[in-house]
């Protein structure tokens, strides 16, 4: 199917496996997983075989094998069974899904996510961005110590929720909100497991995990039944999730694919965005001389006013500190592709059924593209550097037909946080802590962010 097949495609380099579980405890260690990654690719080259169980796995790092996965041979490379886990609780949401029911559910959801469609999203932003600094006054002059990766959590949650529902779920349902949170760390770290137990085994842990997705369930379950009752109009995805019409059938959503889209939505909509912004804030306050030309952009622009969706094209630092961010920090660090057919790459034989991961924290690191890999400098995202990177270097929010329908939504949400935040406050991390990577589902901070913050004189 390609079309630089060799006469014979060698088999790719990588660890000798052991017996039955191949590689798989190694990459499965709990923190660990990334590192095992980082470690193969240093070791084997920019195309590693790893024998995770009964089906080989390839880790691919160059931009180029991203363009052929993720865009050119999309149609080989579906998403396959490294979902199975997240589908298990997700449904058949836009996340998980394949085939036609992807594709329609993408076309309905679309027009949602455009630039445009996310500014209207703006003012729920802004509340929920005014209520965690109004908190945040009050830390401060306390000089208490937050956990800025929790607040992040708590904001991207309260976002979400706005935009989702019309109300913040940490003030409305807090025992739901841990629900969920407690749903997406079991099956993340499931989703390498050797061993598969079925849900319906009743070990202590699968109890745990069914019985947050019936509480998951349930809250959803209320909050639509309480819309549907309500008569009033609302501006919010529900309102339009319920709207929306297929183009052609004419048909509303079915219950099972609402119930599906609400909890994809939610799901994606927060998590990786409070990692994001918790690294951002790790490294401006590693940077004092960033932070200080960040401040000096906003004063020109915003001169200590909130900023607006007309703001932003000014807010060139801005923007490239939170891209410099989610080179050096994206928060989905490595996803797989289960081959349908038999392909080749790079002259390696990519055998029917392997799996493929494809990784931004390696390819935003590989030094033949990225001068001073591990540095952080947003100036590279401001002048001319970028002229000869090759296409998929850079891909925190995926790539192809896939990518991520969220990334408007989320580069309004970090922008607003980042220009109204600044202005108010410095935040610095715990004198000697140094966070530790966690990468169980996506990279977190495995002991939080302990920060300071001192309010900013005007
Ligand atoms: C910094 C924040 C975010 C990052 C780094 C991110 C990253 C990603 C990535 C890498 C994918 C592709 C995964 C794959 O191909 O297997 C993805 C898909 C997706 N994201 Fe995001 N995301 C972010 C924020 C959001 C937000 C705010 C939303 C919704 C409001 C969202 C909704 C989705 C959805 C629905 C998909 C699945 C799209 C599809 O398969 O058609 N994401 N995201």
């Amino acid at each position: 199917m390609n079309a630089t097949h060799t006469a014979s495609p060698a088999r790719a380099p990588g660890p000798p496996g052991k017996l039955l579980v191949g590689n798989l405890l190694d990459a499965s260690r709990r923190e660990n997983r990334l590192a095992h990654f980082v470690h193969v690719w240093q070791t084997y080259g920019d195309i590693v075989r790893l024998d995770l169980g009964p089906l080989p796995f390839f880790l691919l790092t160059r931009p180029d094998h991203v363009h052929h996965v993720l865009v050119a041979h999309a149609a080989n490379y579906p998403k396959g069974r490294g979902y199975n886990k997240l589908k298990l609780f997700l449904g058949d949401g836009i996340f998980t899904s394949e085939g036609d029911l992807w594709r329609r559910q993408r076309r309905l959801l679309q027009p949602l996510f455009t630039p445009q469609s996310v500014g209207r999203f703006e003012s729920h932003m802004r509340r929920a961005i005014d209520g965690l600094l109004a908190e945040w006054e009050s830390a401060a002059a306390s000089g208490q110590e937050l956990d800025i990766n929790q607040e992040m959590m708590k904001l991207a949650m309260n976002v979400i929720s706005l935009v989702m529902f019309g109300f913040e779920i940490g003030a409305r349902a807090r025992e739901a909100a841990d629900a969920f949170s407690a749903m997406l760390r079991f099956v993340s770290e499931r989703s390498v497991s050797a061993i598969d137990l079925p849900l319906a085994i009743p070990t202590a842990a699968n109890r745990r995990a069914q019985a947050a997705m019936d509480r998951v369930n349930a809250f959803m379950a209320e909050i639509v039944a309480e819309r549907r009752a309500d008569p009033t109009e609302h501006d919010d995805l529900l309102a339009l999730l319920l709207a929306v019409r297929d183009p052609d059938s004419g048909a509303a959503m079915s219950e099972e694919q609402l119930r599906a889209e609400l909890l994809t939505n939610f799901f994606a909509g927060h998590e990786t965005t409070a990692q994001a912004l918790t690294w951002m804030w790790y490294l401006l306050s590693l940077h004092p001389g960033v932070r200080a030309q960040l401040e000096e952009e906003l004063a020109r622009v915003l001169g200590g006013r909130a900023p607006t969706l007309a703001d932003l094209p000014n807010l060139t630092l801005t923007r490239a500190i939170i891209d410099e961010t989610l080179r050096l920090y994206p928060p989905v660090w490595g996803y797989v592709r289960q081959a349908l057919a038999a392909d080749e790459i790079d002259g390696y034989h990519i055998p029917a059924g392997a799996m493929v991961m494809v990784s931004p924290f390696i390819t935003h690191r590989l030094p033949t593209i990225w001068p001073n890999p591990e540095g952080f400098d947003p100036g590279r995202w401001m002048s001319e550097q970028g002229a000869g990177r090759p296409k998929h270097a850079y891909f925190p929010f995926g790539a192809g037909p896939r990518v991520c329908i969220g990334n408007n939504f989320a580069l309004l949400e970090m922008r607003l946080m980042l220009a109204t935040a600044a202005q108010r406050f410095h935040l610095d991390l715990q004198p000697g802590f140094r966070p530790v990577l966690e990468s169980v589902a996506s990279l977190r901070p495995a002991g939080g962010m302990p920060m300071t913050l001192t309010p900013r004189t005007p």
